[in-house]
């Protein structure tokens, strides 16, 4: 850096190299260090990818399962903060956060102590049936956990188990709105047609309510989800789906210094 600072001259270049030594000094922010002092500084690559180790895990997986979308197995214990590591020993930086899954990091200290902890113990040892018997101090803990960072107007709170039950719950919610309000009162004063029907796939009580998604939207892999998915053809050839609306997304034109206009609208 400082011999391309050197080379320069004009009162631009003089404006340049002050924001580069500024930029020298500069300690780059990074919680990483704080958490995770044994992360690597950079990738440790110890074998062309796949490993032979990788390859082999991969190839007697594909004997008991379907091993289409494994990249690699991981090595769970040598996986240490944004670094995952493979059973061959390398250690990659992980951008995706295992597809958003830990996004606080490998083997978070915080999360490896909570682990230990006796309420921890009982969660994963004593699972019940949370809507029929949630076990007490649940209240408490739905409340601290959801309800504390509950966006302004939403008083009410349900779970679910993965992406794909959170997308079909939202669409259930707002059919059921929608079926309530249209029926007025209560919203659960179904009429005898309606509970025979629904029982037979038919209207009135399976009524033809459509979700309109956008072209390119992952929304998961359950039959109602896939409707509205429509990025991957593999993951829908095969399954019949609804026949749902699709709309294209909004989509910023760049470069964006070239399209201001464009992208305001
Ligand atoms: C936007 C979006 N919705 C739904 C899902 C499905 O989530 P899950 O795989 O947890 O069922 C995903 C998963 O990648 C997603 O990215």
């Amino acid at each position: 850096m400082k011999r391309f600072i050197q080379g320069q001259s004009s009162s631009r270049q003089f404006a340049q190299r002050r924001a580069l030594l500024q930029m020298a000094r500069f300690q780059p922010f990074s919680v990483a260090s704080r958490w995770f002092p044994n992360e690597p500084a950079r990738p440790i690559i110890k074998t062309a990818f796949p490993g032979p180790k990788t390859q082999e895990s991969i190839a007697k997986y594909g004997e008991i399962s379907c091993n289409k979308q494994q990249h690699f197995p991981i090595d769970l214990q040598e996986s240490v903060g944004n670094y995952i590591a493979d059973v061959d020993g390398n250690k990659y930086l992980d951008l995706f956060t295992s597809i958003s899954c830990i996004p606080l990091g490998y083997n978070h200290p915080e999360m490896a102590k909570a682990s230990k902890s006796d309420l921890m113990k009982q969660v994963l040892t004593v699972r019940t049936g949370l809507s029929v018997n949630p076990p007490l101090g649940y209240l408490e803990v739905a409340e601290k956990a959801f309800m504390d960072v509950a966006p302004k107007g939403m008083t009410r709170v349900g779970g679910s188990m993965c992406g794909t039950c959170s997308v079909e719950a939202s669409f259930k919610h707002a059919m059921m709105a929608y079926a309530g309000k249209k029926r007025g009162g209560s919203g659960d004063q179904f009429s005898k047609e309606e509970l025979e029907s629904v029982l037979l796939n038919q209207a009135p009580g399976s009524p033809m309510y459509s979700v309109l998604s956008f072209n390119s939207g992952f929304h998961g892999r359950s039959l109602g989800a896939l409707s509205a998915t429509r990025t991957n053809p593999l993951h829908k050839v095969d399954f019949p789906a609804f026949d749902w609306p699709s709309a294209e997304p909004p989509r910023y034109k760049y470069p964006l210094s070239e399209n201001a206009e464009y992208n305001k609208e």
